[in-house]
């Protein structure tokens, strides 16, 4: 699928809390991505197809050490054409460009993030117990060292 992938910024936020909200039973708020937009550490893209409205994105967090994926979230219908793989190598390959690994946390239910992020070189490095606030579901904690550590 042809996809432009660029910058998340504060247009586009209308079109961010939409596929949040089509996402998350506990969706962020427009003000939590509002703060994301004016955090410098914020690695934050939006991927839509030529002259349509978003269809997703992707937010992490850049430590000096290690890098975090926040949140990641395609709109249902345009799910499984390649828009979440896109976004994430997008991030990783940048991680790899600053030697640092990456660390997320998963739902153990959510199956199609975790294939997704074991096919990109994640693994499980534990489990957050009771993590998730709005089920008290664990997280798994799953990593990925910088290509240039291996
Ligand atoms: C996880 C999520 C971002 C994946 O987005 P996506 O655009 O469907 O991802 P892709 O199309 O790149 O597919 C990723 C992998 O899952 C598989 N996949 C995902 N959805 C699929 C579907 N509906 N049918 C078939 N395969 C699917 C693909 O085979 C692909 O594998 P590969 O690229 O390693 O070959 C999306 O499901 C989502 O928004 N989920 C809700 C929010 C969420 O849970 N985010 C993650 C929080 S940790």
């Amino acid at each position: 699928m042809e996809l432009v992938v660029r910058n998340m910024s504060i247009s586009d936020l209308g079109g961010v809390v939409a596929v949040e909200k089509a996402c998350y039973e506990t969706p962020w708020t427009p003000e939590m991505f509002q703060e994301e937009l004016s955090e410098e550490r914020s690695w934050r893209r939006v991927a839509l197809p030529p002259g349509r409205t978003i269809a997703g994105f992707m937010i992490g967090r850049c430590y000096p050490d290690l890098w975090h994926v926040m949140n990641l979230a395609v709109a249902p219908a345009l799910r499984g054409r390649g828009i979440g793989g896109r976004l994430l190598e997008e991030f990783l390959e940048a991680a790899d460009g600053e030697s640092v690994g990456v660390l997320l946390e998963v739902r153990p239910s959510n199956q199609e993030a975790i294939s997704l992020y074991s096919r990109r070189g994640f693994g499980l490095m534990g489990v957050r117990r009771g993590y998730y606030t709005d089920s008290h579901e664990d997280a798994l904690v799953m990593t990925r060292g910088s290509r240039r550590d291996e």
